[in-house]
């Protein structure tokens, strides 16, 4: 008797296929690390992802991509992707994920996708978004985005059954996080002050060994929208809200089809039922190796997640001499 085959096939093969899309670009953007050039660096990432996308029997609609239409020439936003013949598959990426990571040859630079049915990845605009997250295995609703960082510290110290001291935050070092930092370290806690590169910021929360309890504030958007994919496969909390400035912002949420701007989005709102996410190291970070050189080969680290299962797959990946060839890597 033939072996029954299980649910979700094409959803099982696109697992692979969507880790093939983020080797690539790593391998591409790996070209420049420590060169000084974001903008190349990105440049080659986009290239290779999006060739590598069309490649793929997918009827793919970029939602979070490079940009609008008329600022990003490839990954815009509503492009098309894919050879069409495939399942209809919203898109979400961030073909580098830290291009001042990458410029300046430091940790954390990656390649990100996410991949879910039509309508179930919130269309956020290039704008900033406020965001809290915590990792797998509290209580639901312990973290709240309208309670003062010392009331989310404290509930979460509660919940781990430790003292306010003994928990550490991730924050972006930027002017703007001045109070919230003041505020986090008031209550004893330590801080982890990265750079650049929340998406890392927030996935690390979930992943006991990197020291990482909570992460809090205000990055962009679209990799809150990213994050929260990696969150929805391996479990854990998320808010976000819009931070927008100006009408012009607004204008640009609402046209995306956000109602309320002002409102608060939880991990559920950003991201639906099943949805694929995949990143590979472009350098060396906390959470994935980067691209490592040996001759014509190189080896690539990805991480590469499935949310209606569950399963949380670290790749580690040879590329032969013959690695996209005509693409002279
Ligand atoms: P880039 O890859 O575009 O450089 O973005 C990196 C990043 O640090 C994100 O991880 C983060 O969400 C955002 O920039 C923060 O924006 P800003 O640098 O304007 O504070």
């Amino acid at each position: 008797m033939a072996a029954k085959k299980p649910k979700n096939v094409i959803d099982r093969m696109l697992t692979l296929e969507l880790v093939r899309v983020t080797e690539s670009a790593a391998i591409a953007a790996s070209k420049h690390i420590g060169h000084g050039r974001e903008k190349a660096a990105d440049q080659a990432a986009v290239d290779a992802m999006r060739r590598e996308l069309n490649y793929l029997d997918i009827n793919g609609e970029i939602v979070i991509g490079e940009g609008e239409r008329d600022e990003a020439p490839m990954l815009f936003i509503g492009e098309k992707v894919g050879t069409g013949k495939g399942p209809k598959l919203d898109i979400a990426l961030d073909p580098l994920e830290g291009t001042t990571l990458t410029a300046k040859a430091k940790a954390d630079a990656m390649t990100v996708m996410a991949m879910a049915r039509r309508g179930a990845l919130l269309h956020a605009p290039d704008v900033y978004m406020d965001k809290i997250a915590i990792g797998p295995g509290y209580p639901p609703g312990l973290i709240d985005l309208d309670v003062s960082p010392k009331e989310n510290i404290a509930r979460l110290a509660d919940a781990k059954g430790v003292a306010m001291k003994r928990i550490r935050a991730c924050i972006l070092d930027r002017p703007r996080h001045a109070d919230l930092i003041r505020q986090v370290r008031e209550c004893g806690v330590s801080i982890s002050l990265i750079s650049d590169g929340d998406i890392a910021g927030i996935i690390r929360t979930t992943e006991p060994s990197t020291g990482i309890d909570i992460y809090m504030g205000i990055g962009g958007a679209p990799e809150g929208v990213l994050a929260a994919a990696a969150l929805r496969c391996i479990g854990g909390q998320m808010q976000g809200r819009l931070v927008t400035t100006n009408a012009e912002q607004k204008g640009r949420a609402k046209r995306m089809g956000i109602k309320d701007v002002h409102a608060k989005i939880p991990l559920e709102g950003m991201v639906g039922e099943d949805v694929f996410f995949s990143a590979t190291g472009v350098t060396d970070g906390s959470m994935l190796a980067g691209v490592h050189r040996s001759g014509k080969v190189k080896t690539t680290h990805s991480i590469v997640m499935r949310s209606s299962s569950g399963t949380v797959r670290w790749i580690r990946t040879r590329h032969g001499p013959g690695f996209n060839k005509k693409e002279s890597n």
